[in-house]
């Protein structure tokens, strides 16, 4: 008869390791995983909680009608106001005049409106990913 020792030891040592396996993957999942899925169930609602930062054009739309309304005919329609000026969630809370109006200050509520060269380029530098008919320069002079 064959010699079939090493495969028994082999196998065990395989089902040993899976269930080690089974065993250490159910200590280790955090809460409310694989509650709905293969994810954690609480990520969702910890990241529902959390604030808006970046503000909608909508909003800005309240207060700088005029600019909204030049915007809207722009080349530069389809751009939100945050990805040229910033996120904005201080501006909008330190002139909508709440609470934390004064614990902002007037100095943190500033956006930022001088645009260097430089700053247009990270949109329109001259990429070959870029499809041609956009605007795209290459030099920075
Ligand atoms: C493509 C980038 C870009 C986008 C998009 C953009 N802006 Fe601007 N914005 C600028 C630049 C550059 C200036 C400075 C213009 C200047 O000083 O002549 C400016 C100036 C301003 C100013 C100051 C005007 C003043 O008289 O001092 C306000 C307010 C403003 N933008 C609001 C908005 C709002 C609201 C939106 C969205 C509806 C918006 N911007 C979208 C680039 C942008
Ligand atoms: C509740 C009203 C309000 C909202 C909402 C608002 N702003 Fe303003 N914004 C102001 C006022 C008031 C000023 C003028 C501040 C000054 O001159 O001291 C201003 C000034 C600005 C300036 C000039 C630079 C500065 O900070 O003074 C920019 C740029 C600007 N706003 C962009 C935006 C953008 C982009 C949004 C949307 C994300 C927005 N604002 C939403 C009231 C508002
Ligand atoms: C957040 C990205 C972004 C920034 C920053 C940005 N742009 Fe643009 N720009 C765009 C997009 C998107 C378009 C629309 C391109 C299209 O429709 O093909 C555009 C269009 C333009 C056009 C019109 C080109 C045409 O074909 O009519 C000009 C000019 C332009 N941008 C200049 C500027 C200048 C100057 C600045 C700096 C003040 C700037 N852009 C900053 C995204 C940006």
């Amino acid at each position: 008869m064959k010699d079939t020792s090493h495969i028994i030891t082999i196998f065990s040592i395989v089902i040993a390791f899976l269930i080690v396996g089974f065993i250490v993957d159910r200590f280790l999942q955090p809460e409310s995983f694989d509650k709905y899925g293969h994810y954690r169930w609480n990520a969702v609602n910890e990241i529902l909680s959390q604030k808006v930062v970046n503000q909608n054009i909508k909003t800005c739309a309240k207060c700088h009608d005029n600019i909204y309304q030049l915007h809207q005919k722009d080349a530069h329609y389809n751009v939100p106001c945050v990805d040229c000026h910033g996120a904005a969630n201080l501006h909008v809370a330190f002139h909508s005049g709440g609470k934390d109006s004064a614990k902002i200050g007037k100095l943190k509520a500033v956006l930022k409106k001088e645009y260097t060269l430089e700053g247009c380029l990270f949109c329109h530098r001259k990429l070959k990913a870029k499809p041609s008919d956009f605007a795209h320069k290459s030099k920075t002079k």
